[in-house]
């Protein structure tokens, strides 16, 4: 696993593969960003001059190399774009994060690089810190032994130069940003496990022993368990399938805790849509639906890594959407936890009879606020695009914090309406609701279908990550093809504003 640190030699004194320096899009041509001064002094002032005569300009996403100056002890120079100059050199945190995970990216195969990159403050030092650990992930745990020996290991020790000694934030920093690396990439290797390896009980499994590792307390429930609780949402997506599913509740607990949060997660381990199957085309990512799932455990285990002063609660709702001659049928009504009847129309649409179920348990508990995390429906890809996740709740205020936190947090969100007319489409003579209304807004009828299940007078909100949580495009700055960690580093920032006492 990569790993960060800092460090208080200069640039040129660190032995390591690479020197990693950051340039900018100025008005004039490319400028060199803070952290670059040693290694220019040691080009007699020419880097700027060199890397344009090489190509660079400074644009996001540029990585350009180039032999280290006599006397470094490093033999090669990395320059890393991060787009348009800053105002008086205070770039933003997502620019280093991305410039940082480029360079991280581009030393795959390398042991150790120094980074000499503008590290203004704390806040500059965890953004880079979290880069480079995004930036360095590689998914290796279904290649042979084989075929790893000829890869590229991952980036194996980043250095981060020029620090003051006993910095005290700047340590602080460098552990959030490190939990939050491990966590989202944490989240990723579950994202890209393939179904055939991750599936309910597997997940559950695995969430044990990572829970007890990190003092957590978890339960779960089985097939049996859930029959016998009444969990009808979860059993009748999971009943086709031939790996029933589980129901994983992983507590947090801290005792000078002022407030308690409950994060649900969608963990379909594999949509097929069911009966109501997926044509060819649509089915070959559905790995990915348990993604709401991965980033709620990830994100508990980081409330507990970074001890925060909250009681943080995660349910994890785990089925396999399979068709067979045991699937629930379109037409089917399933009798939820809690006494609430749903006519199944369409049997792909389960990723809220499992939320359902999860989300009235999470409510009995009487936390603060519950937030659910789903890769729910194409409609809010279509509404949002793939790389923003919407925010839907039953309160405004509360959708504009957790708006807000996504924002603070770094992660491309916006918010969206549960518009009151859109419930009546789910209205069914047969049961008390149906689980599909009108086509047109289906991202918002399903938040609104989810809403049902809130108990009164509890904060709840609603991440659709349908289109964040994986990546079908190419890897840029510190995103990888595949999982890539959506609404963790939301949930966490939450959490922390919970211990704070401000939800
Ligand atoms: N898991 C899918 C949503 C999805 C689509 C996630 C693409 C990631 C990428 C979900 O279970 C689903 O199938 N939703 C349906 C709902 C419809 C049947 C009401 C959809 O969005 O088409
Ligand atoms: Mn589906
Ligand atoms: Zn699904």
């Amino acid at each position: 696993m990569t790993s960060v640190s800092l460090s208080t030699s200069a640039a040129n004194a660190l032995r390591a593969d690479a020197v990693v320096v950051a340039v900018a899009k100025g008005p004039k041509g490319l400028v060199l960003a803070p952290g670059a001064e040693t290694v220019d002094e040691a080009f007699d002032g020419r880097l700027a001059a060199l890397l344009t005569t090489l190509g660079a300009t400074g644009a996001e996403g540029e990585a350009v190399k180039l032999p280290a100056p006599a006397g470094f002890k490093s033999p090669l120079v990395l320059a890393v774009g991060l787009g348009e100059a800053a105002e008086a050199d205070q770039y933003a945190a997502e620019a280093l994060r991305r410039a940082a995970g480029t360079a991280a990216r581009t030393l795959q195969g390398s042991k150790k690089a120094a980074f000499a990159l503008p590290l203004a403050d704390a806040a500059a030092v965890e953004a880079v810190t979290l880069g480079a650990l995004l930036g360095a992930y590689v998914f290796t745990a279904c290649r042979s032994e084989a075929d790893l020996a000829n890869a590229k290991a991952p980036l194996g020790e980043v250095a981060l130069v020029g620090g003051k000694r006993g910095d005290k934030a700047a340590k602080a920093a460098v552990e959030r940003g490190t939990v939050l690396g491990e966590e989202m990439n944490r989240t990723r290797d579950l994202v890209n496990l393939p179904p055939n390896d991750l599936f309910p009980k597997s997940f559950a499994d695995l969430v044990t022993t990572v829970g007890k590792e990190h003092g957590l307390k978890v339960e779960v429930l089985d097939e049996k368990a859930l029959t016998k609780g009444g969990f009808g949402g979860i059993l009748g997506v999971g009943t086709g399938s031939a790996r029933p599913p589980r129901l994983v509740r992983i507590g947090y607990t801290h005792p000078k805790a002022r407030q308690s949060l409950a994060f649900v997660g969608k963990g379909i381990t594999y949509d097929s849509g069911g009966i109501s199957l997926k044509p060819a085309g649509h089915n070959e990512t559905m790995k990915c639906d348990m993604a709401g799932a991965a980033a709620v455990f990830a994100a508990v285990v980081s409330a507990a890594r970074l001890g925060l002063q909250v009681n943080v609660t995660g349910w994890l709702a785990l089925a396999e959407n399979m068709p067979s001659g045991t699937a629930t049928r379109p037409g089917d009504v399933l009798r939820m936890y809690g006494g609430k009847t749903v006519e199944v129309l369409n049997t792909d649409a389960e990723g809220r009879l499992v939320l359902a179920d999860a989300i009235v348990r999470a409510g009995e508990e009487k936390p603060d606020a519950i937030v659910d995390v789903a890769t729910l429906t194409g409609a809010m890809m279509m509404a949002l695009g793939a790389r923003t996740f919407a925010v839907m709740a039953n309160q405004d205020a509360f959708r504009d914090t957790v708006y807000a936190a996504a924002t603070a947090a770094g992660e491309q969100a916006w918010p969206m309406p549960l518009l009151a007319d859109l419930r009546k489409g789910m209205d069914t003579p047969t049961a008390d609701i149906a689980n599909m209304g009108e086509r047109m807004g289906g991202g918002l009828v399903a938040g609104l279908f989810l809403k049902e299940f809130v108990a009164e007078g509890i904060s709840w909100a609603h991440l659709d990550i349908a289109g964040p949580a994986y990546n079908e495009g190419s890897a840029s700055g510190y995103t990888p093809k595949g999982g890539t960690g959506s609404a963790v580093r939301t949930l966490v920032q939450l959490a922390e504003q919970a211990a704070e006492g401000a939800l």
